[in-house]
């Protein structure tokens, strides 16, 4: 038994969990929660180097996404939202729009989760036809109250952001950004109201 022992929980199985144990483990909880911020800023910059066949990286994709929807004036959340938009590419190769979207949820307006969760299939107007599939996907979504702002998420941010010439902002102009709306979640099943 080390020194650290009465800082874990003594159970081999929830079943035997107390309230002392989940006192312990809520406190390493607050902790670890904090570092979110830091895991997600190293993940994204997995994307350096990863061309995927594209004229720039995908960090540089995602930088540039970024930076243009900040120079159009948009808010924190939207710009943090094109920052992290395809931080999916590496873990949801098949579903990439997925993981940002769900990794932003508790801290965004539904209507940009939505965006995140749908630019996939709306991104797709610009190529689908190119590979053999249909560009107009995102027409199953045509009336919904946020298919324009997704349309225009990725005409204006998405589709735009292959410039080898653009000066976009480093990730140091973002990182404070990525703080402060990841600083607390608006919802998650793990606090209560
Ligand atoms: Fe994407
Ligand atoms: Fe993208």
């Amino acid at each position: 038994m080390n020194d650290m022992s009465e800082h874990r929980a003594k159970f081999s199985q929830m079943t035997e969990g107390t309230a002392a144990d989940y006192n312990i483990i809520s406190e390493n909880f607050k902790v670890y929660s904090r570092g979110l911020p830091d895991r997600v800023l190293d993940h994204l910059q997995l994307l350096k180097g990863d061309f995927g066949g594209f004229a720039v990286d995908r960090l540089e994709h995602s930088l540039q996404a970024a930076t243009l929807a900040h120079q159009d004036g948009q808010d924190e959340e939207y710009v943090v939202a094109a920052l992290l938009h395809d931080i999916g590419d590496t873990l949801g190769t098949f579903n990439h729009a997925d993981i940002g979207a769900a990794i932003l949820k508790p801290f965004v307006s539904e209507k940009l989760h939505w965006i995140l969760e749908k630019h996939g299939i709306f991104q797709g107007y610009y190529f689908f036809h190119h590979i053999g599939l249909d560009r107009d996907m995102r027409e199953q979504f045509r009336g919904h109250q946020h298919f324009e702002d997704c349309a225009h998420f990725c005409h204006a941010y998405d589709q735009a952001a292959f410039d080898q010439n653009f000066e976009s902002a480093p990730l140091e102009f973002f990182e404070p950004m990525v703080r402060r709306v990841m600083a607390a979640p608006r919802q998650s099943i793990y606090i209560s109201e």
